[in-house]
């Protein structure tokens, strides 16, 4: 599936929609390899990924898992993620085995190897299976005093041992108050393109996700999210138009089944980064089925 987006519009922008790629199963798989980017197949295929946060015991991963396997929306199917804690990975991993559901995790250290105790490195996480992982989450930047620079290490780390960081942007509730909102997107994101380079991003995933609409019921309206969404290609766009097409950027805050359609509808919206609604099955298949209609 192409999705148009918004940076055909960009004034001065020479892009162009991408040409589709190889259809079907074969594709699909090839989507699931770390290694074969979006612009190389030159679509969007819409993304849910479930980031569980510090939630869960092996009983109720095991029922989670369960039911999301046996109820995975078939076709078009889009790639579903699910991002366990650290303590779970290898035992979710093996729970997925033999579906098409992939795993990521929540953090990376920034440093390869050595004495950085309590860290978990990219090669860890490539050694028990994850494909994704999830770099500059709000909670981390906030509670953690992660810096821009810090996330981009991390981003940087996790990319070249072959996995695919989902880099989170967004500004605080005071920030949109103030009218920074595109300021502050603008420096996360620009800290990972200066130290690793707009090329990084045709393995990679951005989210966008406004701190002041995680976990609080409160809702970004589809329009803000689409400005938001847009501002970021354009500004990829602004550095390599071919990559600003493929580049899938989801949408993350109190996203559930009741408004996933008309924020997943947004033409710069490629799928969902589901915090609370992605640990009750019914919920996150609603969402993976209203990905897969689009
Ligand atoms: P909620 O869906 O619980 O708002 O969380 C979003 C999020 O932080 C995903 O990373």
């Amino acid at each position: 599936m192409i999705r148009p987006s918004s940076t055909d519009k960009i004034a001065g922008s020479d892009f162009r929609l991408p040409k589709a790629g190889p259809q079907g199963s074969a594709q699909d798989r090839a989507e699931q390899q770390p290694q074969a980017t979006s612009v190389q197949y030159g679509i969007r295929r819409p993304i849910v990924a479930g980031n569980w946060k510090m939630h869960g015991t092996r009983s109720e991963n095991a029922r989670l898992i369960d039911e999301i396997i046996s109820r995975y929306p078939a076709d078009p199917a889009p790639e579903c993620i699910v991002c366990p804690p650290y303590v779970y990975l290898q035992e979710v991993g093996r729970l997925l085995r033999d579906s098409a559901v992939l795993l990521g995790a929540q953090d990376v250290c920034a440093d390869a190897q050595g004495a950085f105790t309590g860290e978990v490195s990219a090669t860890m996480l490539k050694d028990v299976g994850c494909q994704y992982v999830i770099v500059g989450h709000s909670e981390r930047r906030l509670h953690y005093g992660e810096s821009d620079q810090l996330v981009a290490r991390k981003f940087a780390a996790a990319h070249a041992k072959g996995l695919m960081p989902i880099l989170c942007v967004g500004e605080q509730l005071a920030d949109r108050e103030a009218g920074r909102t595109r300021e502050v997107v603008a420096r996360q994101l620009d800290a990972v393109l200066e130290l690793c380079g707009v090329q990084t991003l045709a393995s990679a995933v951005v989210a966008y996700e406004p701190v002041w609409a995680i976990g609080t019921g409160r809702n970004a309206s589809p329009e803000q999210v689409q400005e938001v969404h847009a501002f970021i290609r354009g500004r990829i766009a602004a550095q390599d138009a071919t990559i600003a097409g493929a580049t899938r950027i989801l949408y993350g805050g109190s996203v559930k089944a009741s408004n996933a359609a008309e924020l997943l509808a947004m033409p710069d919206v490629d799928g969902g980064l589901i915090g609370g609604a992605s640990l009750k099955a019914d919920e996150f298949l609603a969402i993976l089925a209203v990905a897969g209609s689009r």
